[in-house]
This record gives C-alpha cells, sequence and structure tokens, in this order.
C-alpha cells in the first residue's frame, strides 16, 4: 500500500499537505532500525529527531517501564508526588553538580521552553529590587518550538512569518556562527565581534533574558560555535542581572559528550531546559531546571508570588521512570559511546570530504553530529531549499531516513549505532551525493 500525508485521517507534521510526498508505514522499530508494513528494514540515521539516543526499544528503557506499571501509571502532580518524579529529579540535579535546585515537568520542548519563559519574567516581578522585564534576547537561527511563546524566542523565519503579528517583544541578534564568521574571525583569535550590538543594548536596555542552544544551534542549520561567546554571554548576563537561559532540548543528554552541552562550555545558565532524549526518545517528557536563587523568590505565603503553571501530564510516572533509567545508563554507557562514536564520525568525515572534494563545505562533527552542507543552490540557505528533499529521497532507496535542513545534510544516529550501520550511512551519503553531480541522461 502506498500513503501520504492526504489520504492518512492522521495530518503529519511539518509536511506540505501534498499527496505526492510518500510515507513509510512504519509497524516496529528495534536499535537503530524501524521496519516499514513490507519488512523492509530503515535506519534511523538521526534518531527519529534526536529522540533515541540509544536507539529503539532499548531493553533497559522496556524494564523500567515495565517494572513502573505494576505499581503506578500515573497521577496528577498537583496536591501529590511520587517517587518515580523525585528520584528523576533528584538524578537530574546531581548530574548538574546541584548547581539547580528543582525540576519543573512537561511534556515538549516547546512547553519546557514557555515555563523557562514565564519563570524569568516573574522572577523580576517577584524580586524586591528589580523593576518587571519581559522582554527577551534572541537569536537569528535558532529554533526553540512552535507554540506561541517558543516561536517567539525563535529567530524569524518563514516558519513562523505567519505569526509574526503575535510577537512579544523580543531583540533579534545575528547568531554566532564559527564556521562561517561574517567578520573573518577565527575562535582562537577573535574578540567575539559578533555579540558586540548586543553588548550595546544588553546595557542600554532590561532585558529579561537571553535565549541560546549552547555550542550548536541544531534546528536552523547545526551551527557549530564556539564557548567563547557563551563565556562572553554570561559575564554580559551576570552584569546586567539578565538570566540567561540555555536550551538544551536537542544538546543535552550527552549529545556532545558531556551530560549537558553547559558542562562541555564550562559556562553555567541561570535556567537549562531538557527534552527530546530525556527519556531515550521512549515517552514525552521535558523538564526545566530552576537554581535556588531564582526557585526563593516563589518561595512565599502570598498566592501572588507563586508559579501558576501545569499540564495535565506533569510528572507523568511512567515517563519519569524511563527518565530515570536512561540518565542511569547514560552515566553506566551512554557517554562514553558518545565519545566513540565522535571518533567514528571524524573518521569518516575526513574520508567524506576527500571523496566529495568541494561539492560540500564546514564538514564538521561535534559529539554525536555529523553535518555539512552540499553546494548547490547556495543562494538559497533556507529548509526549502530542495536540494534536501532530493537527497533525502535518494537516500530512501538505501533504506536511511534522513531531514536535510535545506542545503545542510546532517545525521544524529543513536549513540549505540553499529559500525556497519554507520559505514552503510557513509556510503549511501557518498554515492547519492556523486550521482547528483553526474549528468542526467535523456
Ligand atoms: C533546541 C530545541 N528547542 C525546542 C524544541 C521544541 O521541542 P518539542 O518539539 O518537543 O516541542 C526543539 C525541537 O526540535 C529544539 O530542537
Amino acid at each position: 500500500m502506498t500513503y501520504n500525508p492526504v489520504t492518512t485521517s492522521t495530518w503529519v507534521p511539518l509536511t506540505i499537505q501534498d499527496d505526492s510526498e510518500n510515507l513509510l508505514k512504519i509497524v516496529s522499530a528495534e536499535k537503530e532500525f524501524v521496519t516499514d508494513e513490507d519488512g523492509n528494514v530503515w535506519i534511523d540515521a538521526i534518531s527519529s529527531w534526536w529522540t533515541m539516543i540509544y536507539g529503539h526499544r532499548h531493553p533497559k528503557l522496556i524494564a523500567a517501564l515495565q517494572n513502573q506499571l505494576q505499581s503506578l501509571d500515573h497521577v496528577m502532580l498537583a496536591g501529590n508526588i511520587h517517587e518515580s518524579a523525585e528520584n528523576l529529579s533528584k538524578v537530574l540535579l546531581e548530574l548538574t553538580h546541584l548547581h539547580f535546585k528543582k525540576v519543573f515537568y512537561s511534556d515538549n520542548g516547546s512547553n519546557a521552553i514557555e515555563i523557562a519563559l514565564k519563570l524569568a519574567i516573574q522572577y523580576y516581578q517577584n524580586h524586591p529590587d528589580f523593576k518587571p522585564r519581559s522582554e527577551f534576547i534572541v537569536f537569528s537561527n535558532s529554533y526553540h518550538g512552535d507554540s506561541i511563546g517558543a516561536m517567539n524566542v525563535s529567530g524569524k523565519n518563514y516558519f513562523n512569518r505567519i505569526f509574526s503579528e503575535l510577537r512579544f517583544p523580543t531583540k533579534e541578534f545575528p547568531a554566532p556562527n564559527c564556521m562561517n564568521c561574517p567578520w573573518g574571525k577565527h575562535p582562537t583569535s577573535c574578540d567575539t565581534e559578533c555579540l558586540s550590538d548586543l553588548t550595546l543594548s544588553i546595557k542600554q536596555n532590561e532585558y529579561a533574558g537571553i535565549v541560546i542552544e549552547p555550542l550548536v544551534f541544531g534546528a536552523n542549520g547545526m551551527l557549530f560555535y564556539d564557548k567563547k561567546v557563551l563565556i562572553k554571554l554570561r559575564e554580559l548576563a551576570s552584569s546586567t542581572n539578565t538570566l540567561l537561559i540555555f536550551d538544551e532540548v536537542f544538546t543535552g543528554m550527552g549529545k556532545l559528550g558531556e551530560p549537558f552541552a553547559y558542562q562541555k562550555a564550562g559556562v553555567i545558565p541561570d535556567l537549562l531546559v531538557l527534552a527530546k532524549g530525556l527519556t531515550g526518545g521512549m515517552l514525552p517528557l521535558a523538564a526545566t531546571l530552576v537554581p535556588n536563587f531564582i526557585y526563593e523568590l516563589f518561595l512565599s505565603k502570598d498566592p501572588y508570588k507563586a508559579f501558576f503553571h501545569a499540564h495535565t501530564m506533569t510528572g507523568n510516572a511512567l515517563a519519569c521512570s524511563v527518565g530515570y533509567a536512561s540518565i542511569s545508563m547514560l552515566q553506566e554507557f551512554g557517554l562514553t559511546q558518545v565519545k566513540e562514536l565522535e571518533i567514528k564520525l571524524r573518521n569518516h568525515a575526513e574520508t567524506f570530504q576527500k571523496k566529495m572534494g568541494t561539492m560540500v563545505e564546514n564538514v564538521r562533527v561535534m559529539g554525536g553530529i555529523f553535518a555539512f552542507e552540499w553546494k548547490e543552490n547556495v543562494a538559497n540557505d533556507e529548509y526549502l531549499n530542495p536540494v534536501g528533499k532530493q537527497i533525502r529521497n535518494s537516500l530512501r532507496k538505501f533504506h536511511i531516513l534522513i531531514r536535510p535542513l535545506g542545503r545542510t545534510i546532517y545525521i544524529t544516529p543513536p549513540y549505540t549505532i553499529s559500525d556497519v550501520s554507520l559505514e552503510k550511512i557513509f556510503m549511501a551519503l557518498g554515492s547519492t551525493l556523486l550521482g547528483l553531480l553526474e549528468p542526467e541522461k535523456d
């Protein structure tokens, strides 16, 4: 059977509703593989939108889920607490070396961002010494989710242009980009020139926060940048009493080789946002981590100081138990595996670069991320650059699933991916791209 977005009863997301798009019907999954209804086995090379960090249906996560099902599935987390949430909160806070004091749960990255924004705004409201603040510093190539608030602190682009009327005030600055520095600088010699406008502005205005993904702007092109930027932002935020909010929905849970990217950069944020790999991708769960200096402003009998925010499924016991197992696995073997994966990706990247020569740009690896730009339609740097879809469809012939970001092609495989599967991905990429260079036959 064939399926397309128009004929299914389900509205498939982030997809042009056109009957020429061929949907795979997936019936099962295991490790880095998913299987379609015809029995074809596919490699999930981007870990289903960066979530399945240990691959699909890891036995330890299944065991944690089954075990939790024996006692408690869900109970509302207002008026109640349960061990599953407490266990995960404690282990998460320990992983931050207790830089954070409280964990606020939600069920997706966008919500966890909304919570961070609302906490930041209320922090100033509750603070006896500060005037209210509500404007955020944001970056051009950023993506923080699709709900109104999360969209608002993302860079303005064609995804969110339709909703621009709904924007609350933000001040957008160009995203730092150490791959193609507009100042022609190198991280070893730069003086964070990319932050000079921001530096002036933050000194002249009272912003509530700076929202940024540390070290990698994921969804808008896998842009890598140096920790110098974060060090400078930390300095600026501290000296102006502005909250520094790190969105680690993508970079957290070991993606860059440390539990959190902020630890790799050595820069501690004021609010930390996590989702995606938190449960190893098995169940929806997100968390916003709050330090004591913010939390203590909410410690009051005055109801006007309380943070009135909840989602019905906040702190779901099944998700928290799987999250706890996922953190244990990260400590037990996940971090070692990402580091090994990084070495393998670097080796593959070197060979790939030699094979592709000047047709690829910015071949790069950080932790479990491999990315590059295909040098075609260079003027069109947006997601809709058709070459992305062309490459995605060509890789389907090799039974490999990717979702390029325009001409930025990347993989983020599970940390547990086998050498054979990795080899297959790079072989398929090479062969697909070389095929694109061949003149079309009549
Ligand atoms: C950095 C970042 N923040 C937030 C989000 C939004 O997360 P969710 O899709 O779970 O709402 C995403 C999703 O891709 C993301 O990459």
